[in-house]
């Protein structure tokens, strides 16, 4: 089958196209046929070597596929083959087949194609963390937004519109990402790159600050973030897209505006109720409203292009890589 390696850390030219034999799945597991490939900000990340796990190289990077069960494994009741599913894999995804654990697969909706099922799979449920589950926001609350153009913000802005009816102020950095905000729901819309985003929220909100902050990206708004906190206010740290940087707890804009913080990983809800609650609004969501499609597409073969576009910041919604031919 094709796939791609990734053959060296460090940089998104070190990919390579290969044909390598189809995987067999083990008694727990799925082989998937996959049509497409989702391109998340953790498969940049493995790329930069800046990932809590690393497998031993080369490898097939890919951590999301939609396609049809082409094989399961012996201890595998509920799928057969031909069904349309979407999955979560540690790695592989980036080839013409995958293997997942059983239990990171999921059918795929009818109301959603393949690529749909990718916009939607793992990103609702996080944006259910950091909304509900980790940010407890409250309808007609303030929030300030960092990457909301991006594949889990774009879906938290949604919520945010739809469900709670709050109001958003939507950080991103070019003003093409903020059309993209702006069109999907977002009520003020921050080019941080030309205005100092903490400035502009302290106007917006009459110089009291947002009720919450949900950020994704860390580094240097890790200092800058506290200032456009309201007093009691809190804030939610899910991603160091910027990296990492340093928070001070008892900078006078954390301590003395008394500011929760509130920090979280998905993968210590998986197996939990938060994770069932997170799975059931994801459920309820792709039955119920109007769906997206996704922004961007690449060929397999121009897979270091679509990293690029994600590492460079050009990325707005969901990024896919299209594999097979059932789109
Ligand atoms: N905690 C969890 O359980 C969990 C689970 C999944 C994902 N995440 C995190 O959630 C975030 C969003 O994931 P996603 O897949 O939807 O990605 P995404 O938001 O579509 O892409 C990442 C965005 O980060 C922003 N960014 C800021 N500084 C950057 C830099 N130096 N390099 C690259 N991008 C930078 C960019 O938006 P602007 O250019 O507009 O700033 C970029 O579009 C990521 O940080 C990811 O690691 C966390």
């Amino acid at each position: 089958m094709k796939a791609v390696h990734l053959c060296e850390l460090g940089s998104s030219d070190h990919f390579k196209i290969v044909d390598v034999p189809v995987p067999e799945p083990a008694e727990n597991e799925v082989l998937i046929r996959v049509e497409e490939a989702g391109v998340i900000f953790a498969d940049i990340m493995v790329v930069r070597g800046d990932y809590v796990m690393s497998p031993t190289l080369p490898f097939i990077p890919g951590r999301e596929v939609s396609g049809t069960v082409e094989k399961v494994g012996a201890q595998v009741s509920d799928l057969e083959p031909g069904m349309r599913v979407v999955a979560t894999l540690l790695v592989g995804g980036y080839a013409e087949y995958a293997v997942a654990p059983s239990t990171n697969v999921t059918l795929l909706s009818e109301r959603l194609s393949f690529s749909q099922g990718l916009i939607y799979h793992i990103n609702l449920p996080v944006a259910y963390l950091a909304y509900h589950a980790f940010g407890k926001i409250q309808p007609e609350e303030t929030i300030l937004l960092h990457a909301a153009a991006g594949g889990i913000g774009s879906l938290i802005t949604q919520v945010a519109k739809r469900r709670g009816n709050n109001t958003v102020i939507a950080l991103s950095s070019s003003e093409e990402k903020a059309d993209h905000c702006r069109s999907n729901g977002a009520d003020h819309c921050i080019n941080y790159r030309t205005t100092d985003y903490v400035e502009e929220v302290l106007r917006l909100t009459g110089g009291k600050g947002v009720d919450v902050c949900l950020n994704s990206v860390g580094g240097s708004t890790l200092e800058s973030d506290p200032k456009a906190i309201r007093p009691l206010g809190r804030w939610v740290l899910y991603g160091y897209a910027a990296g990492k940087g340093l928070i001070d707890p008892y900078a006078a804009d954390t301590l003395l505006k008394s500011l929760t913080v509130n920090l979280f990983s998905i993968y210590t809800t998986l197996g939990t109720e938060i994770f069932e609650r997170a799975v059931a609004f994801r459920d309820d969501w792709i039955a119920h409203e109007a769906l997206d499609t996704v922004t961007k597409r690449f060929p397999l073969e121009e897979v270091s292009a679509a990293h690029e576009w994600m590492e460079d910041q050009h990325s707005f919604g969901k990024i896919v890589l299209e594999v097979g031919s059932g789109g």
